[in-house]
């Protein structure tokens, strides 16, 4: 058994002012090099690293351990804090090192499979199988922090604001936030199942029933649906419900704690209030419900301009109820060749597009994909829809209304990308508003509701429930930065006549709503204030005031691109026995 030496500081800490101070440290052997009388130990903790140097005056037996010193050992040094002479201005402690006068060793440790090191370009598999060594890594170590960091200033906000948090139940029935559920089956209940929680949108609301007034939670969500990189299956929600409130009231509070993160973790004043956009000009300047507005190349409509044409493309766009929508990238046309719009264009093709017509502004000359279906007149007509001058580029799509703003939608922040211009230290918070009510579902033609049933309608649309339900609005809101739906909510129905409209539209039967919200819509009999609330994704605000972009590095311990867990290899197999006693065969 090694003793410990009991640390007096943190290795991050150490600066010139400790300068003559006896320290003793504890951490990681991050690197070990050895030059003839001296050795040179970078040692590391989660708040940095700091050199040690050894030489003879340590004693021959504790050199001799020093020299075997190897990556990744776990040790406590104690030691005097110098002046460096050859200063690393790299580091934060890179002015001064630690002259060891006493080393125990109390651990070794064997060569790690993954460098423990800052941007590393390993396979991320890898990197999460041996998450705990990938976690030592300062940027890691700092994000974790942060993270904590953001869910306690969190708390703080919330509180002061009157918030109480409040855990709801993990083992539930299903909630209707749109994507597959994760099932458990229940034993004392052969035959039944819970659900994970996609949220806990019906049991915030119950608590709104039940007069709490106002309620927030840091929740953990499970959603089983397909990985991206701002998706994974089990994430975190700040999640919230108030009572008595309208949308200007709900914006109001999360403006007060976006203001308030701003302050507190990187001392600036964010302006607010933050720009409000409908989803319908969102979708007609963007073409995204959640637009990066940190650049232009606006989306502009040229179905008035183009119709008419030959070009068959347009007009069978235009004839089958589409619409010919373009960007203009201002001084692209030097930017992209032939080759690179081609490139373009397959990219995309994943949103549907079946191609790209290019419009290069020159001096004297329009040239285009689709020179020989079009004027120069006709195609200044259309360069002049974007108020293009000299050397921009103009890139059209045409097909259905949803494909062509994906496309576009798509397109434009992809080139903002290459052009460099999504520039990570700007914050472009906005709103969208106005969502509507339903969306269909592409794969059986239903209408189903786009954010959930319980969304209010508003108030002026109610009447078209019945005859135009596609037209209806919704009191729906999205927070969106740099292009990241941050949060999303609404304000709820709390009036059971027309909570039953609501679920009649989207055609579900008395007994389908009884079996799924019953105790919900049991519970609005007894006094339901009025109420609405949000959800923000943590690990995605995490990721974007970190610089990330990927809601993995914010993670301690994330899912693969196959739902799995690389550390202890879940999802598993189980024993027949356990089986046996849920009462469930597998086919
Ligand atoms: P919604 O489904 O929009 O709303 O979710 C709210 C926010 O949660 C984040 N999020 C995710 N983050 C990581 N991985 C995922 N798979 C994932 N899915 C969602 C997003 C999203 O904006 N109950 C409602 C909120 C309400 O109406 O109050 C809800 O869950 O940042
Ligand atoms: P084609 O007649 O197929 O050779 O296409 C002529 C031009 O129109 C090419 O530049 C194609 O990339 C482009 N194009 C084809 N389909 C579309 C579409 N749906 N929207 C915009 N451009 C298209």
């Amino acid at each position: 058994m090694s003793t410990l030496l009991k640390r007096t500081h943190m290795c991050g800490q150490l600066n010139l002012r400790s300068a003559g101070e006896e320290v003793t440290l504890n951490g990681w052997v991050a690197k070990q090099r050895s030059l003839g009388g001296l050795i040179f130990v970078d040692l590391r903790d989660k708040t940095g690293i700091v050199q040690i140097t050894f030489d003879d005056t340590i004693g021959e037996e504790l050199f001799k351990q020093a020299e075997a010193l190897r990556s990744e050992y776990v040790i406590g040094v104690r030691g005097i804090v110098k002046e460096r002479s050859a200063k690393n201005p790299n580091i934060p402690t890179g002015e001064i090192e630690v002259f060891a006068r006493e080393l125990v060793v109390y651990a070794e440790a064997e060569t790690p499979p993954i460098y423990v090191k800052d941007d590393d370009n390993v396979d991320e598999n890898l990197r999460l199988k041996y998450r705990y060594l990938d976690l030592r890594k300062l940027k890691m170590q700092k994000n974790l922090r942060f993270r904590h960091s953001i869910a306690k200033i969190t708390r703080d906000y919330f509180d002061e604001q009157g918030f109480t948090e409040i855990e709801t139940p993990v083992l539930i029935k299903s909630t209707p936030e749109g994507a597959r559920d994760y099932l458990v089956p229940s034993r004392v209940n052969p035959g039944r199942f819970y659900a994970l929680p996609q949220s806990p949108q019906l049991f915030k609301q119950l608590l709104m029933v039940s007069g709490c007034d106002r309620y927030m939670q840091i929740a953990k969500c499970f959603r089983d649906e397909d990985l991206r990189a701002d998706r994974q299956p089990e994430f975190t929600q700040i999640d919230l419900e108030m009572s008595f409130v309208d949308q200007d009231d709900v914006i109001a509070v999360q403006e007060g704690f976006m203001k308030r993160l701003f302050k507190d973790l990187f001392d600036q004043e964010l302006p607010t209030p933050f720009p409000r956009l409908t989803y319908d000009e969102a979708m007609e300047r963007y073409g995204s419900d959640k637009p990066d507005t940190r650049f232009g190349f606006e989306l502009k409509c040229l179905n008035d301009v183009v119709c008419g044409t030959e070009f068959k493309v347009f007009a069978d766009a235009l004839a089958a109820g589409g619409d010919v929508r373009g960007i203009c990238i201002d001084q692209g046309s030097g930017k992209f060749s032939r080759k690179d719009i081609d490139k373009l264009t397959e990219q995309t093709k994943h949103y549907g597009a079946k191609g790209l017509v290019w419009i290069r502004v020159e001096e004297n000359e329009l040239k285009s994909s689709v020179n020989k279906f079009f004027s120069q007149e006709q195609l200044r007509e259309i360069a002049d829809v974007f108020g293009a001058s000299a050397g921009d580029l103009i890139l059209i799509a045409a097909d259905r209304s949803k494909v062509v703003f994906d496309s576009l939608g798509f397109l434009r922040r992809h080139i903002a990308g290459i052009l460099g211009l999504l520039d990570d230290t700007r914050y472009n918070f906005l709103w969208v508003t106005d969502f509507p009510m339903f969306e269909k579902d592409e794969e059986t033609g239903q209408l189903k509701a786009m954010h959930h049933p319980f969304t209010n309608p508003k108030a002026e649309d109610i009447p078209l429930l019945d005859t135009e339900p596609e037209k209806v609005k919704a009191d729906a809101y999205d927070i969106v930065l740099n292009g990241v739906e941050l949060g999303g909510g609404s304000i709820r129905i709390h009036d059971r006549k027309l909570q039953a409209k609501m679920f009649s539209v989207l055609n579900l039967t008395e007994e389908e709503c009884q079996e799924k919200f019953g105790f919900l819509l049991e519970a609005f009999k007894y006094g339901t204030p009025p109420h609405g609330g949000l959800a923000y994704g943590l690990d995605r605000l995490v990721m974007l005031l970190a610089g990330e972009q990927s809601i993995r590095e914010v993670m301690a311990f994330p899912k693969n691109q196959n739902a799995q867990c690389m550390v202890c290899e879940a999802p598993g197999t189980v024993e027949e026995a356990q089986l046996e006693e849920l009462g469930i065969t597998l086919r």
